[in-house]
């Protein structure tokens, strides 16, 4: 069967990958491609999710979204992705956008696709909560929701907070308010997708795939990160979840931002343990077969043009 669903993103190296392995995997019809600011500004993301979708052919329409949060302050996380969101890897320039803002080519589709739709949010979640917040009726068409945010010990952009969650915590609140199933993909699961120097051999390897070799660039110009002994590959988790979840375990919990100014901004409350009393609303991914993970993305992403 196949799974028809939206990506909302932030290209951004990870996000690159991510849309790769979409793209190469015949499991899903992706639909559309929505774009926020997030890693680097708007104007880069969409310039790099264009360039992303057309170096894998096909015609998926991209569009653009929120170039900041729902309130707050726009911050970039240049100091990951580079100034130009890819680590400085060229790539031949993309088909032009789509027309039509995220959140009303979000609507559309849930509102005239045959099958419910997945949404897959890598990104701050502004676009998501924007199309949802204007027809809260259409949430009936969404089959599932996949979101890369959140963690439930440390952050990674302040001591509380993952950075897709910090980025727009609001925007996230609705979209966990949105009462469909939510699977969501933290920090603790991708600090097991570690991308190495021998693991990016090992990619290489599999084909000469321009997609394949881009990607490889990037993660090979990522700066060696400060906390892990490998750089988390968090995007793909994503997207690898809804190919193989027999590569991944978890468990239900019940999950809350926190919003507001304070030194939590951004924190997700998730209650492995039951400790709230508050109904689960959120499937948590807590382990993943890593060597099973990368094996997939080589062989995808070596299928691509
Ligand atoms: C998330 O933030 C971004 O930098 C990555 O693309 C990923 O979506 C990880 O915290
Ligand atoms: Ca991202």
């Amino acid at each position: 069967m196949t799974r028809h669903i939206v990506i909302d993103c932030d290209p951004g190296t990870d996000d690159a990958v991510a849309l790769w392995l979409a793209l190469a995997s015949p499991e899903l019809a992706v639909e559309a491609i929505t774009v926020a600011g997030g890693n680097v500004g708007l104007e880069r993301t969409l310039t790099n999710a264009r360039a992303i979708a057309s170096l894998a052919g096909g015609a998926v329409p991209v569009h653009a979204g929120a170039g900041r949060p729902l309130l707050g302050r726009f911050t970039s996380a240049e100091t990951v992705h580079g100034p130009d969101g890819l680590n400085g890897v060229k790539l031949p320039p993309g088909r032009p956008p789509a027309p039509g803002l995220a959140a009303d080519a979000i609507r559309a589709r849930l509102r005239t696709s045959t099958d419910p739709l997945t949404l897959v949010g890598i990104g701050p979640a502004t676009n998501l909560a924007l199309a949802l917040a204007t027809e809260p009726a259409l949430a009936a068409r969404i089959a599932e929701i996949v979101l890369m945010t959140g963690a439930w010990g440390e952050g990674n952009v302040t001591p509380a907070a993952e950075f897709n969650a910090w980025s727009d915590p609001e925007a996230l609140a609705m979209v966990l308010a949105c009462g469909r199933p939510i699977t969501l993909v933290t920090l603790e699961l991708t600090a097991q997708a570690l991308v190495t120097p021998s693991r990016i051999a090992a990619l290489r390897g599999r084909s000469d795939s321009a997609c394949l070799h881009a990607a490889c660039d990037i993660l090979a110009a990522a700066p060696p990160p400060a906390r892990l002994p490998g750089l988390p590959l968090h995007d793909p988790c994503a997207i690898a979840w809804l190919l193989r979840p027999d590569l991944f375990s978890g468990r239900d919990c019940a999950v809350r931002v926190e919003a507001g100014d304070g030194e939590g901004r951004g924190r997700t409350h998730i209650d492995r343990w039951q400790l709230s009393g508050r109904p689960a609303n959120a499937h948590i991914l807590e382990r993943l077969d890593a060597d099973g993970f990368f094996d997939l993305l080589g062989q995808r992403l070596a299928a691509l043009p």
